[in-house]
């Protein structure tokens, strides 16, 4: 292995999940550098379909949590969950959304693919995620940790509405970027004898 490839294998296995931030801003530069990465991922026909909205004033991310945070709510009201657990959840997540230094929705644009057979939306969402992992990394050779977060999934179309975005825009995900204020530890794999076949 030369140095180089022993260089960014090292820094690939050295990205993790960061929930943590400190409150230091991410400079506009850092972060078009980011998305400008990010938009190298592969995609299924080239169509690109990822789209990124920027959640970024407070009316937003107010407006976010709300979409959010209602279908959290009615889904553990449906579970039978205690009030006060639904409450601090809600509160808790409110929180998240509001002090994240940078949040990005990960959408797939809905009329960038063929709509006609499911396996064109499949790799969309596929297409999607791959860009989002970019995202992550690039993030991370800037030295700000990131996390991807499913809750927009569960409410795809109250999101879009909620933040005024075009119609076609899905929500797949999102991700809250900034500044490590966490220690990461080291995470258990699976064996490569479990997750691996030679055929
Ligand atoms: C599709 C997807 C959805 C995820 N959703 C959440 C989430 O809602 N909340 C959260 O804290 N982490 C979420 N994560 C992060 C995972 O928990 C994390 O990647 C996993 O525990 C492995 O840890 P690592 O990222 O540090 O390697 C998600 C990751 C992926 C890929």
């Amino acid at each position: 292995m030369t140095s180089q490839t022993d260089t960014l294998t090292q820094f690939l296995r050295s990205r993790r999940s960061i929930r943590r931030f400190t409150s230091d801003p991410i400079p506009g530069g850092v972060l078009a550098d980011i998305l400008q990465a990010a938009v190298y991922a592969p995609s299924a026909h080239n169509l690109q379909p990822w789209r990124f909205a920027i959640v970024e004033s407070g009316a937003a991310r107010t407006l976010l949590g709300q979409a959010l945070t209602l279908r959290m709510s009615s889904d553990m009201q449906a579970q039978n969950a205690p009030q006060s657990e639904i409450d601090s959840r809600v509160e808790r997540s409110l929180r998240r959304i509001a002090e994240a230094p940078v949040v990005i929705l990960l959408c797939r644009d809905t009329e960038a693919v063929r709509a006609d057979q499911p396996e064109e939306t499949l790799m969309g969402v596929q297409s999607v995620a791959a860009a989002g992992l970019q995202l992550l990394l690039a993030a991370h050779a800037h030295g700000l940790g990131g996390n991807w977060i499913c809750w927009p999934l569960y409410a795809q179309q109250e999101t879009t509405r909620a933040l005024g975005l075009p119609a076609n825009w899905q929500p797949q995900g999102m991700v809250f970027i900034g500044y490590p204020a966490e220690q990461v530890k080291d995470k258990a794999l699976r064996s490569m004898a479990e997750i691996t076949l030679t055929v």
